[in-house]
């Protein structure tokens, strides 16, 4: 498994480091066969996995039963836990609480916080052992006020965000997600930061990427956002299996003589 100290040397020797959302069991233990660095049990689970149609609804009991699942399926992978909307918020220390809490009873290797507005949470948790991952850009937690768009796209508002992930880094987190931003922004951040950047729709310019593992692969989901690329297509191999076993029970092709127990209990 991955440490956290690994990430900075993995920046330094230009290795890109691979990110994929993980939300359950099987998830979990598909992306460890992958081989992939690092998992993110993120609460995109909100929608990927409940239903929701934002993040704003995910509590932190539904992060821990999600994250333990995880952690369950990918035992020798470093796991990133998302801290839930209005989990850390209300006052810094229930925030500071809320933190310990998740780390320590789900597993986690880091937890991630959005946005610049917690930087003395994050000093407090990163002081206490925790190893903290920033998200900035467009942040899914504040889309009532942002909207689901490319955030950071005028000079201003660039020089804005390097400030606020110089201050997420300065705080002490061991990476930052930049999500949605244009991509030479992306690569300025990058080169002026120590910890490594993970992208997501922030172009090729960053130390690594992170996917929703239900749009890599297709599964569940209908529209994809502009920066994602499918691997697979699991709705539609999903359906057709789906359709060949209800086709097979209404013919009585299944089950058959394999899948049948056939000790006989009765005489003739
Ligand atoms: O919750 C999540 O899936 C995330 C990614 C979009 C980075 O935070």
């Amino acid at each position: 498994m991955k440490a956290t100290s690994d990430w900075k040397q993995m920046k330094r020797e230009g290795d890109r480091i691979t990110m994929v959302t993980a939300y359950d069991y099987p998830s979990a233990r598909q992306s460890e066969a992958a081989g992939l660095d690092t998992l993110l049990v993120g609460d995109s689970l909100g929608m990927t996995v409940l239903g929701y149609d934002s993040t704003v609804q995910v509590t932190m009991d539904d992060m821990i039963h999600h994250a333990k699942a995880v952690r369950r399926g990918a035992p020798d992978t470093y796991i990133v836990v998302d801290m839930p909307f209005g989990s850390y918020h209300a006052n810094e220390d229930d925030a500071v609480g809320n933190v310990l809490k998740l780390y320590q009873q789900t597993g986690a290797n880091a937890i991630k916080l959005e946005g610049v507005g917690c930087l003395d949470i994050i000093r407090r948790t990163v002081a206490a052992g925790v190893p903290i991952v920033g998200h900035l850009g467009l942040t899914p937690q504040s889309v009532g006020v942002t909207g689901f768009r490319m955030q950071a796209g005028t000079h201003d508002a660039a020089m804005q965000l390097i400030e606020d992930a110089k201050a997420v880094e300065a705080a002490g987190a061991c990476m930052v997600v930049l999500e949605a931003i244009p991509s030479d922004l992306a690569g300025k951040i990058t080169s002026t930061l120590s910890i490594p950047t993970i992208g997501i729709g922030a172009g090729v310019d960053v130390d690594g990427q992170v996917l929703v593992y239900h749009d890599v692969l297709q599964y569940g989901t209908d529209r994809l956002p502009k920066f994602v690329k499918p691997y697979a297509d699991f709705n539609t191999a999903g359906v057709e299996g789906l359709r060949a076993y209800a086709e097979a029970v209404k013919a009585a092709r299944f089950p058959d003589e394999d899948t049948t127990y056939k000790r006989k209990v009765f005489e003739e």
